[in-house]
């Protein structure tokens, strides 16, 4: 039987669990970190390269006095004292701001879809939108590297979860054929979801996109795609992959968050309008969920047309990510089998990953240790997403200094 202890020592389990995850290399704690304009942070104090975020067009978070001033004068204009920090409520109840409606026709025009769904982020977004979609009776196929949110989103609905190895769609096929749609019992379903990334957060690779539509289409199964690495990066306006490779009307169900490449907050769902009506009434992250903060929305709209303008740095980040990945993997370093901006340094061992960003961190980078349970155990690395704002030397000169102290810090 479990006990927990009384008084001082109420919370000694706690303690002991922190102090087991310090010693394996695996604590988690929080650094202060302030950002600088060239593409620099300040962490505790200390000046270092920012290679660690997810700005990927290297639109910054700060809000201009022009922007904040135009925005406030478009709320008084819809007839508001200024414009709003809070919804008040549940986008359902009194919190659907005009800013939300303009936002979701905005992303439907953008993503070429019937309509659009803005969520709080994109953690309530898959959380929200597969128990939606699943229930008890249904099966979710599901890449092993999927983000933590759609793991979670799974467990919510209660579907059977088939996790497939990475990208490895034989695997799929074989588990497709297995579960047939029909009444319940074991390996039937009343419905089959297929969920991916698009690209995977941590390894920088891409799902095969166009051959998940083709099994999705021979298999009868729903397709959904998170394109939270992918959009404002990929396609001509950074629609994301999906529009990059033109399969996008053959994906019935396209997300992705404001907190990436658009360097705000906030999630959409783009489907057809059926879909989002569904939605609406049955994903309770949206329902029982105080709605975006409206400034946010009015903030994502005008960070929407910049992302549709960013051609220029779309192109620079690839280049700039090509550059740093040349340069690691001739210093000998594992980057993974990616080929997008991110870019990972698979170092093995969690004290190797957690020694090396020590290590970069006194050398002037910021490259943080990424362990299990976000990767897979054995697979610790350091991942890097470089950005338009970098300079080419700065980058060369960070991966000089990951390849020293990646030497420095062997396998014991
Ligand atoms: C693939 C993927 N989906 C969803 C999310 C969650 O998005 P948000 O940070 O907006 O909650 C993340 C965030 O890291 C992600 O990497």
């Amino acid at each position: 039987m479990c006990v927990i202890s009384s008084g001082s020592d109420r919370w000694a389990w706690m303690r002991e669990q922190l102090a087991e995850r310090e010693q394996v290399g695996r604590l988690r704690q929080l650094t202060q970190t302030t950002w600088l304009p060239d593409g620099w942070v300040n962490r505790d104090g200390k000046r270092v390269l920012n290679l660690a975020s997810n700005y990927y067009l290297g639109l910054y978070p700060w809000i201009s006095e022009t922007m904040w001033r135009s925005l406030n004068e478009e709320a008084v204009e819809l007839g508001e004292p200024g414009l709003r920090i809070g919804s008040g409520a549940s986008r359902l109840i009194t919190g659907h701001d005009p800013h939300h409606e303009a936002l979701e026709r905005e992303m439907s025009d953008f993503k070429q879809t019937e309509a659009c769904l803005i969520f709080s982020s994109g953690y309530m977004a898959n959380a929200g939108i597969i128990p939606a979609l699943v229930g008890r009776h249904d099966v979710v196929f599901s890449d092993r590297l999927n983000h933590a949110s759609i793991v979670d989103g799974i467990v919510l609905s209660r579907a059977a979860h088939v996790r497939y190895p990475h990208r490895d769609l034989n695997r799929l096929e074989d588990q497709l054929k297995k579960w047939t749609v029909g009444a319940s019992g074991a390996g039937r379903a009343s419905r089959k979801l297929i969920v991916t990334d698009a690209v995977f957060s941590m390894d920088g690779t891409r799902a095969s996109l166009e051959e998940l539509v083709m099994l999705k289409e021979r298999y009868g199964a729903i397709l959904m795609v998170d394109e939270a690495h992918s959009g404002g990066v990929y396609g001509a306006e950074g629609e994301g992959l999906c529009h990059a490779l033109g399969i996008h009307g053959h994906v019935d169900i396209i997300m992705g968050t404001f907190g990436k490449a658009f360097g705000a907050v906030g999630a959409y769902v783009a489907a057809e309008d059926i879909v989002i009506r569904y939605l609406v009434n049955h994903a309770r992250t949206f329902i029982y969920n105080t709605g975006l903060p409206p400034f946010v929305a009015a903030l994502v709209r005008s960070r929407l047309r910049e992302v549709r303008a960013a051609g220029q740095a779309r192109s620079e980040l690839m280049h700039k990510a090509a550059l740093f990945r040349t340069r690691l993997q001739a210093g000998g370093l594992d980057t993974g089998e990616g080929d997008s901006h991110i870019v990972p340094v698979m170092l093995g061992s969690d004290q190797r990953a957690v020694a090396v960003s020590a290590a970069l961190t006194e050398a002037g980078v910021a490259g943080l240790a990424i362990r299990p349970p976000t990767v897979p155990e054995g697979t610790a690395r350091i991942r890097f997403a470089p950005s338009p704002l970098h300079q080419d030397e700065e980058l060369l000169r960070a991966a000089d200094r990951v390849v020293d102290a990646a030497n420095q810090w062997q396998e014991a």
